[in-house]
């Protein structure tokens, strides 16, 4: 979407944030206009000049002193109290509900796990438009944070102290976001795509993800596969249907569905992953996605083996 997308919320939590953004934007506006007005007129009136006398000195006056204390805390007071009512609209309570979706921060990917259906992805959220999801979110590593400014608040992904938001869309389409904390040196291509999609479409896809995909029995593919499970691939990959069940790096699964990989560093195309595999650094520098120095062919074989997983 485009925009600025703090501005162009698509869900009544994000809208509250919005507003009460351009609410304090107008009235520092204001303030800000009063008293370079103020400036502007005392530097031209009581400039120096030739022959003027000195300006009268004020020590001390507790009526003008009063006006400037009240007005900025009655302003204040406002301010607060709609903040208040801003983190009421953005924050509904979760008592009595139960996660949607665990999303947990890896350095430097998303994990999303739908807990009702036991699909897996990464980075790329797909959620049913116009319906409250809550989301879990969690941290397999260092603190991240998981902000989609279009959609709702952020959230802090803390180590072992899950956190819950409220996310939505009313509108299908996609919606971008980010981790929003300072995790470490690629915390910048940590990236969340948001796939909001009408009830069927949604279903439909769910229902694709839980599909295994067929392990690939002759040609390029089938060396591909090889390799995925000799070498070491499958040591932190997982791939359902295979002996590859490991969660420290993506669920691959359905990979070539993707739009993008390595968290949107890259379009997910044959080229990009090719680069990818021959060198993770070269597309995300310092990845933890090793580098296996594989050959050109190598390389070649488990695209065309990923490619597969749609
Ligand atoms: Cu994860 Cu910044």
């Amino acid at each position: 979407m485009s925009g600025v997308p703090t501005l162009n919320p698509f869900s009544p939590g994000a809208a509250s944030i919005s507003h009460l953004f351009m609410a304090i934007l107008f009235v520092m506006l204001a303030i800000f206009l009063l008293v370079a007005a103020l400036v502007t007129v005392a530097i031209i009136r009581y400039r120096d000049r030739d022959g003027a006398p000195e300006a009268r000195q004020e020590f001390g006056n507790p009526r003008l002193e009063i006006v400037w204390t009240l007005i900025p805390a009655l302003l204040l007071a406002v301010v607060f109290v709609f903040t208040v009512r801003t983190i009421h609209a953005s924050d509904p309570p979760i008592a009595g509900h139960r996660p949607d979706l665990r999303v947990i921060g890896h350095q430097w990917w998303w994990e999303a796990d739908y807990l009702g259906s036991g699909v897996v992805a990464a980075n790329e959220i797909h959620i049913p438009v116009g319906r409250q999801i809550l989301v879990e979110v969690e941290s397999a590593d260092v603190i991240h944070d998981f902000w989609v400014p279009e959609l709702g608040r952020k959230i802090d992904a803390v180590p072992g102290h899950p956190n819950h938001i409220w996310i939505r869309a009313d509108k299908p389409g996609v919606y971008l976001g980010t981790c929003a904390e300072f995790c470490g040196n690629q915390h910048a291509w940590m990236r969340i795509m948001v796939v909001a999609q009408p009830a069927e479409e949604f279903a439909a896809w769910q229902r694709d993800q839980l599909a295994v995909p067929a392990v690939p029995e002759s040609g390029v593919a089938a060396e591909g596969a090889r390799i995925f499970r000799d070498q070491t691939c499958i040591n932190c990959h997982a791939i359902s249907g295979t002996a590859g069940n490991q969660r420290i790096g993506p669920d691959l699964t359905h990979l070539a569905g993707r739009r993008i990989i390595a968290a949107g560093a890259a379009e997910n195309t044959p080229a990009n992953l090719f680069s990818w595999l021959k060198d993770p650094d070269s597309i995300k520098p310092e990845t933890h996605m090793p580098n296996f120095q594989l050959s050109d062919a190598q390389a070649h074989a488990l695209v065309a083996y990923l490619e597969t997983l749609k």
